[in-house]
């Protein structure tokens, strides 16, 4: 384990969205560079930037030409080189985006294995030995290429899945994992993780970290991939961290992973908290945290046995945003908890103001759906929300027309902003190591249909009840002991102590630091 996780909180950069420099309507590396200094202002001390490679942008850059090489609009090699040196001057980390299930059609190894005459790549990818054939449960490319086969696709049919084998091959086409074609896959994969940790990146997040090894339903074969590579990131680069996008943390932390996500896909639970019809987080008070406290109870078994984190996130590029449907009484009390549960944070860009996801827009680079969750930062009240200086024909997309829209300046000059809770959150987490990333945890109240939600985290140093009301009345809960101790936090006024139990303010939450 990199011992910076300890207390890492990251904030996840869409680079197309963050900050324009060269007006061309698109984020760029020096926009990052620019706003790092109110990055780590926030408390957020580390960063996930997601894809920044060569590629034609079919589905915003998870469509690698190049894995070498950083997509120019962004910037230069040497650019993204200053970008890692420039967080790690700011004490900050930055995760690199890998995307080792696929690439675009149009990256050389897919255009080699394309060829009918035998080569190199050939077996990069997995093709079955007849145009007429398709592969076993995937879809697939067909008809492009000289070659007689098809091609299978991990996602878009765009993107040919790379060839990391079967776990039981059935069929002449489909090798073993320890075949010399998905074992040459591996190495490249690795050596590119070698080039840009040399460089200076502080490690990635893993995109489809679960699909590398086809028909693998217990995973054994693609969590054996994962040891190997992530062994060899131990031995050479021990300071690397590594997230998986996977979403079952029993799988991907037992592969070696640092972290693993909880998504909106999967295993229900993520989204009964924020996202779905009647969520826990909301002031009609109608929802459950248990479908999320099923998941987490075993999730969290897991982390504390491989000796790894389970993230919850704010939200991400896949997802709709956290304030649609959502006011920001009730986003201050995601945030609370957020901030106050273990695992590393991450907060998507514009989160933290609330950005709103914008409805209605045309699909931008595969985005469809996840488009509106996608919209350039608004920084300030200037021209473009200050995320641009180009012709708003050129941005990246259309952004928010609502005149009350949330800006980063507009809520820095206001105190009970949610940007301003926040900050106060981040503070709070790093000062209290009880809170931290690896620091204990257990429910102490969380009930059907039931408000509030209450757990605690402790450490050697200090124990820390947490107590958490999305509801738009007060709520009240009985423990087992007597609460004493000190109020560290609150949001919506201080919480009513008495003996036992303890009443919170509507929309409110608290953090009491205990007496023992
Ligand atoms: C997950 C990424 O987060 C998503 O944006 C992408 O479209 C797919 N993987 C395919 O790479």
């Amino acid at each position: 384990m990199a011992d910076w996780l300890k207390n890492a909180i990251f904030y996840e950069i869409y680079p197309q969205s963050f900050m324009d420099t060269n007006c061309d309507g698109i984020g760029d590396f020096e926009g990052i560079i620019q706003k790092l200094d109110y990055i780590k202002d926030m408390g957020f001390n580390a960063i996930w930037m997601n894809p920044c490679f060569d590629s034609p942008f079919g589905d915003a850059g998870y469509d690698v030409r190049d894995y070498r090489k950083a997509a120019p609009r962004y910037g230069t090699n040497d650019k993204l080189k200053e970008l890692f040196n420039e967080c790690h001057k700011r004490d900050m980390h930055i995760l690199l985006d890998l995307v080792p299930g696929h690439t675009s059609v149009e990256h050389e190894w897919f255009k080699e294995s394309m060829k009918a005459e035998k080569n190199e790549y050939s077996d990069r990818y997995i093709w079955t030995n007849s145009i007429w054939e398709e592969p076993d449960g995937l879809n697939c490319i067909r008809g492009i290429s000289d070659r007689d086969g098809s091609a299978a696709v991990n996602f878009f049919s765009m993107q040919p899945a790379l060839n990391y084998g079967y776990a039981n091959p059935t069929k002449p086409y489909q090798q073993k994992p320890t075949d010399p074609a998905p074992m040459a896959t591996r190495q490249a994969i690795k050596d590119i993780m070698k080039f840009w940790l040399d460089m200076g990146c502080d490690g990635f997040r893993v995109d489809m970290a679960g699909s590398l090894v086809k028909c693998d339903p217990e995973y054994k074969e693609t969590i054996k991939l994962w040891q190997d590579i992530t062994g060899y990131l131990r031995q050479y680069y021990p300071e690397a961290a590594m997230v998986s996008e996977w979403g079952e943390p029993q799988y991907s932390l037992a592969g070696g992973f640092d972290m693993d996500f909880l998504l909106h896909f999967g295993p229900e639970g993520y989204t009964s908290l924020f996202r779905s019809e009647k969520p826990y987080f909301s002031k009609n008070a109608e929802g459950t945290p248990t479908k999320f406290s099923e998941l987490f109870d075993i999730s969290y078994a897991s982390a504390k046995k491989h000796g790894g984190l389970v993230c919850i996130p704010s939200g991400n590029h896949d997802m709709d945003r956290l304030a649609r449907f959502r006011d920001h009484d009730e986003l201050k009390c995601c945030f609370a908890f957020l901030l106050t549960m273990p695992g590393a944070p991450f907060i998507y860009y514009g989160d933290e103001i609330g950005m709103e996801y914008v409805e209605n827009l045309v699909s931008k680079e595969g985005g469809y759906s996840r488009t509106g969750s996608r919209t350039p930062m608004q920084w300030d009240d200037t021209e473009n929300n200050g995320f641009s200086s180009s012709d708003k024909s050129l941005l990246y997309t259309p952004q928010s027309t609502n005149p009350d829209r949330p800006t980063v300046k507009k809520q820095q000059n206001d105190e009970n902003s949610l940007l301003n809770e926040i900050k106060k959150l981040t503070s709070l987490r790093l000062n209290n190591s009880a809170l931290q990333n690896y620091s204990e945890f257990e429910f102490l109240y969380c009930k059907d249909n039931d408000y509030p939600l209450i757990y605690r985290r402790w450490d050697d140093k200090q124990n820390i009840l947490v107590c958490i009301n999305p509801a738009g009345q007060a709520k009240s809960a009985e423990l087992s002991f007597e609460i004493k101790g000190k109020v560290i936090y609150s949001l919506g006024g201080l919480p009513e102590i008495n003996g036992k139990s303890v009443i919170i303010p509507p929309s409110g939450a608290c953090c009491i630091e205990l007496d023992n």
